[in-house]
């Protein structure tokens, strides 16, 4: 894309193409914002096509972010826009379900790489450019399962839980800059996200009881836009949920969540 007069304001959002990404792009666009949006298949194509209906000009970028040209990809992308970025949400991210020794190592770097390196390659690349411009918005979606073990998803946990501290740490460094940090914690969201982390045959594969995307980006999205520092995303029980994890011992949390994400007996 060549530089152009355009003078609505910039946005980024990883994983734009689906669930929760998609829901915020969606917010972004209704208020004016044109978008860089990211997803690993072609369905990044369609969703721009929906997106653009809201008036704002939309550019996807299919690449796949657990590669370091995949995330260099999307930094090119923006960087050939010629405009400054004024909001950068790092969305795109993967769980994989079932017990850690019984998955392949490579499975489990992959999703380090997605979820991790991804974002600290873009935070790192973009940021900068951002301080220059005056300032921006970030939002980090991170996750509830940052405040809890999450076995069967035993990396999907500390993978949030980097994010968040992250995401605290340099919002410190950043004070003065202009650029806000916003962390996101949604609790269970009805999405693909399950299902594709290969956790149909557990609690985790009903997505009956779990939030809805359009609410849990609706709260992110305000927090984000309301300068706030971090947010759990979800209903009443999932709000409890977060002040529950403060009260409980790891090892408490850690046996309820086992009960939820191992799979039922028979599958
Ligand atoms: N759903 C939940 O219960 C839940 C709860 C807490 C936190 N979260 C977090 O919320 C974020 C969004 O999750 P979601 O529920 O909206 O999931 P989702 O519906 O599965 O959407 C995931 C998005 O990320 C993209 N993506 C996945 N792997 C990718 C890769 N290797 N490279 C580039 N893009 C990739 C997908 O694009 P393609 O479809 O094209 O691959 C899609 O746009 C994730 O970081 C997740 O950890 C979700």
């Amino acid at each position: 894309m060549t530089a152009s007069p355009a003078t609505n304001p910039l946005a980024l959002v990883t994983g734009g193409s689906a669930g929760i990404g998609l829901e915020l792009a969606r917010l972004l666009a209704k208020d004016g914002h044109d978008l860089v949006i990211t997803g690993s298949s072609d369905r990044v194509n369609a969703a721009a096509e929906d997106l653009r209906q809201s008036g704002v000009q939309v550019t996807p970028v299919r690449s796949d972010l657990a590669t370091e040209d995949g995330t260099n990809a999307v930094i090119d992308a923006i960087t050939d826009t010629g405009r400054p970025l004024d909001i950068a949400v790092f969305n795109a991210g993967i769980a994989i379900g079932g017990a850690f020794v019984d998955i392949p190592l490579q499975d489990h770097l992959r999703l380090i790489a997605l979820n991790i390196l991804s974002p600290v390659r873009m935070a790192h690349a973009l940021i900068p450019g951002m301080a220059r411009n005056g300032g921006g918005r970030i939002l980090l979606v991170s996750s509830l399962s940052a405040t809890t073990p999450t076995p069967y998803e035993s990396v999907y946990g500390p993978s949030k839980a980097f994010l968040t501290s992250f995401g605290h740490s340099i919002r410190e460094e950043l004070s003065g800059t202009g650029v806000q940090i916003t962390i996101l914690h949604p609790g269970a969201t009805a999405t693909d996200f399950h299902a594709r982390a290969g956790m149909g045959a557990t609690e985790f594969g009903d997505n009956s009881w779990k939030n809805d995307p359009a609410r849990v980006a609706r709260q992110g999205y305000a927090a984000l836009m309301a300068g706030e520092t971090s947010l759990i995303g979800g209903d009443a029980a999932t709000q409890e949920a977060g002040r529950e994890h403060k009260r409980l011992s790891e090892e408490e949390k850690a046996r309820r969540h086992a009960k939820m994400a191992r799979p039922t007996a028979g599958q």
